[in-house]
């Protein structure tokens, strides 16, 4: 199995999922999608990011992304687990949860976790780890993290990238640390400063002849 890498197809499957049967790629479709996993059902800190990633729903919506989870239970353990994460979070989850309770789809993107032995099951098999994938329209990976079981992510961060690479698909830009939506951008290095004058209307500050930055095109 080749390894997942940026810009590579994000391989397609067939899953059961709290929202029905798919199949990845036609879940895609024209969408950008995040992929995110959890090690396992009715655990404390999973609880907690998906009510985060609930909440956030609009914010989703707003970027044209869809967003899916998985964890590494039954179908009837996620919709009971569902429930839990509703009430704790005050949420309304609507997103699809994928049931893969023998790790094949865990196994296609390398969720499996064999090196931390923290991280296992009840009967020592490895539990997911906190993965994302944010898949473009074209169905390319974009990004791949890969969080500890105990951290929780942070999907503000996640929503900054979607923005930082939707953004960065449109004009020829790239986005400096820390870069938030509205901040100024950076001219991208391919284009020369007396062609960024021409397509940045709204004026380049040369801070280097390498860093250029221009209002932020939002
Ligand atoms: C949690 O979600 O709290 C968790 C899951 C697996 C290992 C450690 C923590």
């Amino acid at each position: 199995m080749p390894s997942l890498r940026l810009g590579t197809t994000a391989p397609d499957f067939e899953a059961q999922t709290t929202k029905g049967p798919i199949k990845f790629h036609d879940f895609i479709g024209e969408n950008w999608v995040i992929l995110f996993s959890h090690p396992a059902d009715f655990t404390p800190v999973c609880t907690t990011e998906l009510g985060l990633v609930a909440a956030l729903q609009e914010d989703f919506d707003a970027r044209n992304v869809k967003v899916i989870g998985l964890s590494a239970n039954e179908l009837e353990s996620h919709e009971k687990w569902i429930a839990d994460i509703n009430e704790v979070n005050n949420v309304d989850l609507k997103f699809p949860i994928i049931a893969d309770p023998k790790r094949e789809i865990s196994a296609l993107y390398d969720m499996l976790d064999y090196q931390d032995i923290t991280n296992v099951d009840g009967k020592g098999i490895p539990f997911t780890v906190r993965s994302v994938f944010i898949i473009d329209p074209k169905k390319a990976i974009r990004l791949i993290l890969t969080y500890p079981a105990s951290t929780g992510r942070n999907f503000d961060e996640i929503l900054r990238v979607v923005d930082s690479l939707q953004l960065g698909d449109k004009h020829r830009i790239t986005t400096p640390g820390n870069w938030k939506k509205g901040d100024d951008v950076i001219v991208h290095p391919s284009v020369s400063t007396e062609e960024a004058e021409k397509i940045f209307p709204k004026g380049v500050k040369v801070v280097k002849p390498y860093l250029r930055l221009t209002p932020s095109p939002f």
